[in-house]
């Protein structure tokens, strides 16, 4: 591993490495979007190379796809695979009950349909994005582009009556203009700094007419890997009610940059 690594990075990588070993041959995954699951979407090309491990990926986004299909893992489209073992993804804010914002890289929408047709969800991060209540991160909101200005008003609006603190929005730039999802639609940035109930804030989100759907992942994830710079580790799954703690030795993977090329 290049020394020049930063904590963070050796934290993604850390979580990223640990998630792929509950991958199986003959699983069909849903592949991520961030540069945690480009961690993830590496050690899996390594597996599928070194040990002829058999996986379809349903990648998250188009960089995903182009990423997975570099390094040589079979990618299909959600309807083709149907439904998914598993899927294994970044985020952006995770609470104690493993409620999520996701969409900081703007991919929520297909994360959260691939997410939601999978068996299992694991969620990898560093410890930074271990929150006691969801809000820091902005959340974002995508809508529809006909009429996103009223869209965007309205959600204003709606916000009043909402448990938050914030209620600044803003849509999302790429330049001089708004960007343009995957699925060619807006994202609205909540600022709320406090959401005191993730599920009626999603709800009442999802009755505004030219929202498509939001960055929150309630009872979505199954397990959450934290990676620390160090190569410690943390596994938490909510459903068992566990916490586990391992690590992982970097100097094992010393070369799989330059086994991927990287
Ligand atoms: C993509 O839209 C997001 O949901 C990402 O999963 C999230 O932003 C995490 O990204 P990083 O792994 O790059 O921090």
């Amino acid at each position: 591993m290049p020394a020049d690594l930063s904590p963070i990075d050796k934290a993604k990588f850390a979580a990223a490495r640990r998630a792929v070993d509950h991958v199986q041959d003959g699983m069909r995954l849903g592949l991520g979007t961030g540069s945690t699951a480009a961690w993830m979407v590496r050690c899996l090309a390594r597996r599928v190379h070194e040990e002829g491990l058999r996986v379809t990926g349903v990648p998250t986004s188009a960089r995903t796809a182009e990423l997975a299909r570099e390094l040589g893992i079979p990618v299909v489209g959600l309807d083709e695979a149907k439904w998914l073992d598993l899927t294994i993804d970044g985020a952006d804010e995770f609470d104690p009950q493993l409620t999520l914002i996701k969409g900081g890289g703007a991919a929520l929408l297909q994360e959260k349909i691939v997410a939601t047709a999978s068996d299992q969800m694991i969620v990898i991060t560093d410890a930074a994005k271990a929150v006691a209540q969801l809000g820091a991160f902005p959340l974002p909101v995508e809508v529809v582009p006909f009429g996103w200005q009223t869209t965007k008003a309205l959600i204003e609006e709606t916000l009043v009556s909402m448990d938050v603190l914030g209620r600044d929005t803003s849509v999302r730039m790429n330049g001089a203009h708004p960007l343009v999802t995957d699925e060619g639609n807006y994202i609205i940035d909540l600022h709320l700094r406090r959401i005191g109930n993730p599920r009626q804030l999603a709800l009442v989100m999802n009755q505004i007419p030219g929202v498509v759907e939001t960055g929150l992942f309630i009872d979505i994830c199954d397990m959450v890997i934290i990676g620390h710079g160090d190569g410690r580790l943390e596994i938490r799954d909510v459903n068992q009610g566990t916490v586990e703690h391992d690590h992982i030795d970097f100097a094992e993977d010393r070369n799989i940059f330059a086994d991927l090329g990287e």
